[in-house]
């Protein structure tokens, strides 16, 4: 174990902070990924040797291919992933007079919505799974690897309070489900997404928290945890799932099926989706889905 190296995003505070410190306290050499290098820079000295900062904005990419490449460099090699680094909605989708905007007249067009969470959530997910592969395969004597992507119980339940939020960890879960199989088959890469509860870290303000009721609120273990158990499963047999980590629970989220629409194969009972699968991915990629 003590060879192995992660690089977590989003390492500087709240579920990253905890992932990283447990995770160097077993033996795994951390990449820490930030936006903020004070605390970034601080959790590397408070950690020791098994820590290693570089500063990224997860949502450029050329900003994640200096750091992966920099911890790529410092370690020699990547055994996993965990894609965690995570804001909500920066701008009110509802308009409402609250947030101070000015709609009175037809023509008061409201100012283009702030995305930057769809940029950080989803975008920075894609970016850090693409270079995961990029330096797994690059990686000394282990093919295959690790990739954990931060979604959310806001991406399995529609959170009327956050729809950016929501809809970009939704997608985060069904391109785990898309690309998971895929990435199990042709890497050895086990894909999977946490989706933790609601833990109190300084993603929300002290205020907002504090409107809470505090049985609603999952410890920060909880979601520590699922990514351990995710981490520690010998293999890929995890590559695709999802886990909801709430309360003091752990449980998988299934996919829904895939039985809408009509059979296309009467033996095998093939439905319309899964038969395209194939011929769809060989005319895309030029090459077999199964191998
Ligand atoms: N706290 C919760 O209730 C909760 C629930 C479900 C999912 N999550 C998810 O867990 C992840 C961690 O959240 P948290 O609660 O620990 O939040 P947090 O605010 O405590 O920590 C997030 C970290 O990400 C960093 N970050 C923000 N934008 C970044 C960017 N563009 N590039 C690089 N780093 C950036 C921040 O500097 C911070 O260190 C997020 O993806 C979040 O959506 C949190």
């Amino acid at each position: 174990m003590g060879e192995k190296v992660v690089i977590i995003t989003g390492a500087a505070s709240g579920i990253g902070k905890a992932l990283s410190t447990k995770l160097a306290s077993r033996g795994w050499r951390v990449g820490l990924v930030d936006i903020n290098a004070e605390a970034g820079k601080q959790l590397e000295t408070e950690l020791g040797p098994n820590a290693f900062f570089a500063k990224a904005d997860v949502a450029s990419y050329e900003a994640q291919v200096a750091a992966f490449s920099a911890i790529f460099t410092h370690w020699g090699r990547l055994d996993a992933v965990c894609a965690n680094a995570g804001i909500t909605d920066r701008s009110s989708l509802y308009m409402v007079p609250a947030v101070g905007l000015d709609l009175a007249a037809v023509d008061s067009i409201p100012p283009p919505p702030d995305l930057t969470a769809t940029d950080v959530d989803y975008k920075g997910v894609l970016y850090s799974t693409q270079l995961a592969i990029h330096f797994m395969r690059h990686s000394p004597g282990r093919p295959g690897g690790k990739i954990l992507a931060a979604s959310s119980i806001a991406g399995v339940f529609p959170h009327p309070t956050l729809p950016e939020y929501s809809g970009a960890k939704g997608a985060v879960i069904n391109f785990v489900r898309a690309a998971g199989p895929v990435l199990r088959i042709k890497e050895k890469i086990a894909l999977s997404a946490v989706c933790p509860g609601l833990i109190r870290t300084p993603i929300f303000r002290d205020e907002v928290w504090a409107a809470l009721d505090p049985r609603v609120l999952t410890p920060v273990e909880t979601a520590v945890r699922g990514y351990e158990q995710l981490l520690d499963e010998e293999g890929d047999a995890k590559a695709g799932e999802v886990i909801l980590c709430v309360g003091s629970d752990i449980v998988p989220v299934p996919a829904p099926d895939m039985g809408a629409g009509s059979d296309v194969d009467e033996d095998s009972g093939a439905k319309m989706m899964e038969a395209a699968m194939e011929p769809l991915f060989r005319a895309l990629h030029g090459t077999s889905l199964m191998t």
